[in-house]
């Protein structure tokens, strides 16, 4: 199975997919990495792991259909299969989604349906929330909204600060992530409407 993993920014997960693949508890190829920021540091991990890296602004398209079209073309010359958002801070079209239906996978730092959106964390930890945590969900046209793989929780304590907190959170990420990704490579995740049954 071939993956792409679609990043924005400093690309924690995808190092712990790399490092999971390298451990072998992923088994499947990490083909390409594709970025709509071409100065994130993710791109540099891709590089250092001698992963092919695909830049593709948004700005230099007219319409977000020719952008769209841009990362498609890529995707299909690689034969990716899977398709893992870690931290790719744009949201897809839903004639994007429907060329790869239920091959899409998100990790989002909050407990869904809680707290959707960018700033999961930020928004949890202003709330007062006592536990949240992080999910990974198929992606579908509704932002957040796709049916749940694998959740985590995290307590906050009230010496947690936003930053701890974050760091707690991220840690959740970088274990379950891979986890679900391999579920996916394996064939091991049905979906049955809102509900993923693990098989
Ligand atoms: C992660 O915490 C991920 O859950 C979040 O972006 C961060 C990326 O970190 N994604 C979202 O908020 C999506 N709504 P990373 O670049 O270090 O992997």
């Amino acid at each position: 199975m071939n993956i792409a993993v679609f990043c924005s920014g400093n690309g924690t997960n995808l190092q712990a997919i790399i490092d999971s693949r390298g451990k072998g508890h992923i088994k499947a190829d990490i083909k390409l990495v594709v970025s709509d920021a071409p100065d994130c540091y993710a791109l540099i991990r891709a590089k250092n792991s001698g992963i092919r890296t695909l830049v593709v602004e948004r700005k230099n398209f007219k319409t977000k259909k020719d952008f769209e079209t841009e990362i498609l073309k890529a995707l299909k010359k690689e034969n990716i299969n899977l398709i893992v958002l870690a931290g790719y801070m744009r949201m897809l079209s839903g004639d994007f989604i429907g060329a790869y239906e239920n091959k899409i996978l998100n990790v989002h730092p909050a407990l869904l349906p809680s707290f959707k959106g960018a700033h999961g964390i930020k928004d949890a930890f202003e709330y007062g929330a006592k536990i949240t945590g992080v999910t990974v969900h198929f992606v579908t046209k509704d932002m957040d909204a796709g049916p749940i793989i694998l959740q985590s929780s995290v307590k906050v304590t009230d010496d947690d600060t936003e930053e701890t907190l974050a760091e707690a959170i991220h840690e959740e990420e970088h274990k379950i992530y891979p986890r679900a990704i391999q579920l996916f490579v394996e064939g091991k995740l049905k979906i049955e409407g809102r509900k993923v049954r693990i098989i």
